[in-house]
């Protein structure tokens, strides 16, 4: 391996994993064995963690129970109240995710690993909590009842977002997103969970080294700096002129591109839909087609095209979504993936240890202090 061309581990076989595939067929996506549409179209994203973290698809009491699991797993214990209280109100949100993660690890420590579905669905339960408990304490200084009554995922983040029960087409709508974003393979974020996971570590560090590994703007943090990118622009030809200008001065258009897919990114479409739908519920004429001249541009200029987090930035700005909550919402959707890995990892554990190719400088002899120049 040598620069920036071959590295990046592009194309390595890192382990194995009967968890997803990524365009292993064309362009295709799926969780196992079912096709990432049939999930979009058909199913709840309680679902989709059922699958990810079981292997097969709950029945009918099996999804109830879960749900009403989760539902019972949403209330903060005091300290980690007061821990988000704590953190500043222009701090970065996957801070807060990371710390409101890190922090549940002191206080419900996993100890064994017999345990470790009880800490995958408390997570999964607790993460729209500690961050909008943050979000609405600094924003609107009110100590929010993190324990809704909503069925799902989707609807107590937008309930806790709105402080109010969110349309079905919104709620479904946010639904869908989580499915899309629940599990990718062995992207940044997984495989740093798992090799974090594979020292034997506990749950919750290989999480919280997960999300930091998604705040970065090549990896989760796109769909925040795409929707800065659309925002900047008031027509579709400003846009267009403005992508070409970046384009010239070589900048990375946020929400393009994609380290596995090479002609498309299959979550593209349905979030390009979702987004259109919202845009006309919203009576968008700016954004939407907004998105749309930047996604031509970036075909016909460099053959590039829209990944999951480009459409995902507008659809969420038209549900009232501040933009710096993009990101964690990843996160709410991602630790399904990120634990189903970590059982998986547990299950037939090997340090991950990798070698680096030697590019320093060869033997030398000690110099002492005092001759240094
Ligand atoms: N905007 C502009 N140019 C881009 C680009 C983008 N979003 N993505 C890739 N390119 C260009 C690179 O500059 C490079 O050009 P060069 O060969 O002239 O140097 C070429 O396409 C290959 O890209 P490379 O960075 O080697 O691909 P990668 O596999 O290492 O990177 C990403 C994949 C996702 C990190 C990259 O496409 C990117 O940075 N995208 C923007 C961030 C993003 O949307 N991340 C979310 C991913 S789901």
């Amino acid at each position: 391996m040598n620069g920036n061309k071959t590295g990046g581990l592009a194309g390595i076989i890192a382990g194995r994993s009967e968890i997803c595939t990524v365009g292993l067929q064309g362009e295709g996506l799926t969780y196992r064995g079912y096709d990432i549409y049939d999930l979009a179209d058909n199913a709840c994203f309680e679902e989709v963690a059922h699958l990810l973290h079981h292997g097969h698809l709950p029945n009918a009491r099996e999804l109830s129970d879960y749900r009403d699991r989760l539902r019972s797993l949403r209330a903060l214990p005091g300290a980690l109240r007061q821990a988000l209280e704590a953190i500043p109100a222009d701090t970065h949100p996957m801070d807060v995710m990371r710390t409101g993660c890190s922090v549940l690890g002191n206080l419900e420590p996993e100890g064994d690993f017999a345990a470790q579905r009880d800490v995958a669905d408390r997570l999964l339960a607790a993460f729209p909590s500690m961050l909008l408990y943050w979000h609405r304490f600094h924003a609107d200084g009110k100590r929010i009842d993190t324990a809704t009554e909503d069925d799902s995922v989707a609807g107590h983040f937008l309930h806790l977002l709105h402080d109010a029960p969110p349309s079905e087409l919104h709620r479904r709508t946010l639904d869908i997103s989580l499915i899309l974003y629940a599990e990718h393979e062995f992207n940044a974020s997984t495989f740093t969970a798992r090799v974090i996971a594979a020292t034997l570590s506990d749950f919750h560090s290989a999480i919280t080294g997960a999300i930091g590994a998604l705040r970065g703007p090549l990896h989760g943090g796109a769909n925040e700096a795409a929707m800065e990118l659309i925002e900047r622009f008031d027509s579709p030809e400003a846009a267009e002129k403005g992508v070409r200008e970046m384009l010239a001065r070589r900048e990375l258009i946020m929400g393009f591109g994609h380290r596995v897919y090479t002609t498309s990114d299959p979550r593209n479409p349905v979030n390009k839909r979702m987004s259109k739908r919202l845009a006309e519920e919203a009576g968008d004429e700016r954004l939407y087609p907004v998105s749309e001249a930047i996604e031509r541009v970036m075909w016909e200029e460099k053959k590039l095209f829209a990944n999951a987090d480009f459409y995902s930035a507008s659809m969420y700005h038209f549900m009232g979504i501040p933009t710096y909550l993009f990101t964690p919402i990843f996160v709410c959707s991602r630790i399904t993936g990120w634990s189903a890995h970590v059982f998986e990892q547990r299950a037939d554990n090997k340090l991950i240890r990798p070698a680096a190719e030697y590019t320093g400088p060869s033997l030398r002899s000690w110099v002492p202090l005092a001759e240094r120049d």
